[in-house]
C-alpha cells in the first residue's frame, strides 16, 4: 500500500465522478489525477498529428512520448491548452478507441502513479482502484443508469454551448460503455474491496455524503 493517502473514483462516463471527484478534492486539500483526461489528450493528439486511431504503432508511440501538462487546473499539449477541445465526443470515441490497446495503457501506469504525492490524492477513472492504485485505502465506483447518465452529458453540454443531440449522446454512451466494459485489459469493473454508490436517485450533496461516510470509516478526515 502506498504511503500518501489514494481514494479512487471509478466508473463509467456521466455518473458524476467528476465533480464527486472535485468536490473531494476541495474537502481534502489533495491532488487531483483526471485519467481520462490523459486518455482524451492522446486522442487529441493523434487527431492532431493526423494519424489514425487504428494506426496501433504510431498511438503506442505517442502514449510513450506524450507531451501533455497539468498545470493549475488546465492541461496543456505542448504550447497549447487542450482543456476546453479534449472535451468533445468525437475525442471520447477515440480515446475508448485507443484505451483498448494494452502496450497504451502500460506505458501511460507511472505517468499515473506519480500523481500520487502527499497529502494525499483523489484518482477519477475507470481502472483506478483494480490496476493503477490496487493498493488505495479508498475505493468508490459509481454508477447509474445509461438514461440518467445521457440527460446529464446532454445538460452539460448544452450548458457548455456545444452541439448536442439526446439520441446521439445516448448511443455513443452505449458503445463506450460496452467498449470499456468488455475490453480484455482493465475493463471497467468495481475492485473487490470497491464500495458501489449508484447515484441515479441521488443528488450530488448525497453523494459526496455517501461518500464521506466511506472516507471517514477509513480514518481520513471528509
Ligand atoms: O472519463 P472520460 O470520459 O474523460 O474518459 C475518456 C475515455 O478514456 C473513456 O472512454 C475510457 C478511457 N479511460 C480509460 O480507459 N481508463 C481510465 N482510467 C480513464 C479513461
Amino acid at each position: 500500500m502506498s504511503s500518501v493517502p489514494v481514494i479512487t473514483v471509478d466508473g463509467p462516463s456521466g455518473v458524476g465522478k467528476g465533480t464527486l471527484s472535485k468536490r473531494l478534492v476541495e474537502r481534502l486539500g489533495f491532488n487531483f489525477l483526471d485519467s481520462g483526461a490523459i486518455y482524451r489528450a492522446l486522442a487529441w493528439g493523434l487527431l492532431h498529428e493526423g494519424h489514425s486511431p487504428d494506426d496501433e504503432a504510431a498511438v503506442v508511440q505517442l502514449a510513450r512520448h506524450l507531451p501533455v501538462r497539468f498545470q493549475d487546473g488546465r492541461i496543456w499539449y505542448e504550447d497549447e491548452d487542450i482543456s476546453e477541445a479534449i472535451r468533445t465526443e468525437q475525442v471520447a470515441g477515440v480515446a475508448s478507441k485507443v484505451a483498448a490497446i494494452p502496450a497504451v495503457r502500460e506505458a501511460l501506469l507511472q505517468r499515473q502513479r506519480d500523481f500520487a504525492r502527499p497529502p494525499g490524492l483523489v484518482a477519477d477513472g475507470r481502472d483506478m482502484g483494480t490496476v493503477v492504485f490496487p493498493g488505495a485505502q479508498v475505493k468508490l465506483f459509481l454508477d447509474a443508469s445509461p438514461e440518467v447518465r445521457a440527460e446529464r452529458r446532454h445538460k452539460q453540454l448544452k450548458e457548455k454551448g456545444m452541439d448536442a443531440n439526446i439520441d446521439k449522446i445516448v448511443r455513443e454512451i452505449r458503445e463506450r460503455d460496452a467498449r470499456d466494459r468488455n475490453r480484455a485489459v482493465a475493463p471497467l469493473v468495481p475492485a473487490d474491496d470497491a464500495v458501489v454508490i449508484d447515484t441515479s436517485d441521488l443528488s450530488i450533496d448525497e453523494v459526496v455524503e455517501r461518500a464521506c461516510e466511506v472516507i471517514r470509516a477509513r480514518g481520513i478526515d471528509c
